[in-house]
């Protein structure tokens, strides 16, 4: 999914400071000498292992010295990842906790100390690569398995009169509306505007979420992207599951000869939960300058001719239709493509956001969290926390710019302030909270 990256002011001292340190361990990702003074006791298996971790002592310097790295917290879910971090916490972070398996294994204090930071790293360095969705499996036994004989057949397959109508939103929204498939385009969360087309599996064992960033006639044509929601309520045989699963896909839109179709890569970026912390995502809640449907087959008002205007507030009606469906799922059961106490604490208690993003109501927040879409829920958004009577004046600022009264922009005006001072503090506790969570437990 394309976005534009979010270089928020009070995030600058973080990049710039990680932009010209220099890596704890030099190059050979080796710990520093242990300290002079008392003397040390190997540990059990250290004798002779190719485990430069020999102590007590020097593991609580080597897991200090990482949990203090300032780049844990940035989060690259739709742009380029810090290669050369990555690359760093790979060949010697990760190598040195996995030459210290036997290490760990012996010594159960060793094991207990070491054992957030041995499952933060691989969650991490998934989140953060290049050529992944950032699950436990890779992209390739991710998407192979969407198609394995017990799911739903072309659950994560879009119909193909949507993939015949690309590219222009016009026909896109045409063939929706000719096969009875609800679809609103709106104003995006990620930028600019989306369509967004919800396909319902005739036997019930699945919906088909598409969003869609489709342009408009003579615009330019390349690198659309075409991405594809599975919400899965049941096997390919209708036996329902406890709870949905998630099947995330996203395609690139190819042409050829004048044709168009869908393909996908396996080496793709984009890091789905990162986003999607709670499965399926809610639509921007109001109505914003684009909130445009129109009725499909099937429904009253339905014009084949597609010549004829949408009856009054019907794209309102659809939003909050198509909201009340991806809210109904619930939380997902994310199986052993995500495991969630891997990806740090959990994050927003100051900010009272873990009354409602507590792993049960909403997904945790953690530090995988995307920086860019908490910062569009708090402050762009002013939706989190919620508060009665902004998303009002919000849509009336949206659609009708003017005519907000002072007293309505300066309410606006405090509220903004207040979440923007929020988000202050929710960033700034980020990176505490992961030390005192990586480093709860002593060594020695
Ligand atoms: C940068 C954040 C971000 C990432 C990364 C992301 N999404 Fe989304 N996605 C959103 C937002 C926000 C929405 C809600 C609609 C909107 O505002 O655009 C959404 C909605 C969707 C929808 C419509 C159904 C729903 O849940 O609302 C689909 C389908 C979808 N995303 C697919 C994907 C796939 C596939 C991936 C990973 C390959 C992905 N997304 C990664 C932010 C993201
Ligand atoms: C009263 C309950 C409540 C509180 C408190 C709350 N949220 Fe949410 N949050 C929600 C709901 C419900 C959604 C999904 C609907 C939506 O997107 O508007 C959501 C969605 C989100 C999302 C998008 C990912 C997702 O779960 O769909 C982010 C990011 C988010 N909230 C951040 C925050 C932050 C940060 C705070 C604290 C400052 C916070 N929220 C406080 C209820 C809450």
């Amino acid at each position: 999914m394309r976005h534009v990256p979010m270089v928020a002011t009070y995030l600058l001292p973080v990049l710039l400071a990680s932009a010209c340190r220099s890596d704890f361990f030099g190059a050979h990702g080796k710990p520093a000498a242990p300290s002079q003074g008392k003397p040390q006791m190997l540990l059990q298996g250290a004798e002779g292992s190719q485990c430069p971790l020999k102590t007590a002592e020097q593991w609580t310097e080597f897991l200090t010295r990482n949990a203090a790295d300032n780049r844990w917290t940035d989060t690259c879910e739709d742009s380029r990842c810090n290669e050369s971090f990555h690359s760093f916490v790979s060949t010697s972070i990760q190598k040195t906790l996995v030459d210290c398996t036997d290490v760990i294994t012996a010594n159960p204090k060793i094991k207990t100390c070491s054992d957030r930071t041995s499952r933060f790293i691989p969650t991490w360095l998934r989140q953060h690569d290049s050529v992944s969705y950032g699950f436990n499996r890779n992209n390739h036994d991710y998407l192979t398995s969407q198609e394995s004989l017990s799911n739903p057949e072309a659950m994560v397959r879009p119909p193909q009169a949507i993939i015949d109508a690309l590219p222009t939103r016009e026909k896109v929204e045409e063939a929706a509306r000719l096969h009875g498939w609800k679809y609103l385009t709106h104003d995006s969360a990620i930028d600019n505007i989306r369509t967004f087309i919800y396909v319902p599996d005739a036997k019930g064992r699945f919906d088909q979420w598409m969003i869609l960033n489709l342009s408009a006639p003579g615009e330019d044509q390349s690198n659309l992207v075409f991405s594809v929601l599975g919400v899965q309520k049941a096997d390919r045989n209708g036996t329902p599951l406890a709870k949905v699963r998630l099947h995330f896909r996203d395609y690139n839109v190819t042409q050829s000869g004048g044709s168009f179709g869908l393909e996908y890569t396996e080496d793709r970026n984009g890091k789905c939960f990162s986003c999607h912390v709670s499965g399926t995502r809610k639509l921007i809640d109001r109505e914003t300058k684009i909130t445009a449907a129109k009725p499909v087959a099937g429904e009253a008002d339905f014009d084949a001719t597609g010549t004829k205007g949408p009856p009054d507030g019907f794209g309102v009606k659809r939003l909050n239709e198509l909201n009340d469906v991806l809210m109904s799922y619930g939380l997902p059961d994310w199986g052993e493509d995500v495991t969630i106490a891997d990806h740090g604490p959990v994050l927003g208690d100051a900010q009272g956001c873990t009354s409602c993003h507590n792993g049960i109501n909403r997904g945790a927040l953690t530090v995988s969290t995307s920086e860019s879409q908490v910062q569009k829920k708090m402050s762009d958004q002013l939706s989190m926390p919620q508060e009665a009577g902004l998303l009002k004046l919000l849509e009336k600022g949206d659609l009708h710019n003017a005519s907000l009264t002072l007293d309505e922009r300066s309410t606006l005006q405090t509220a903004q302030d207040r979440h923007d001072k929020l988000l202050g503090e929710y960033m700034d506790a980020r990176l505490p909270d992961l030390r005192s969570w990586l480093l709860s437990e002593r060594c020695e």
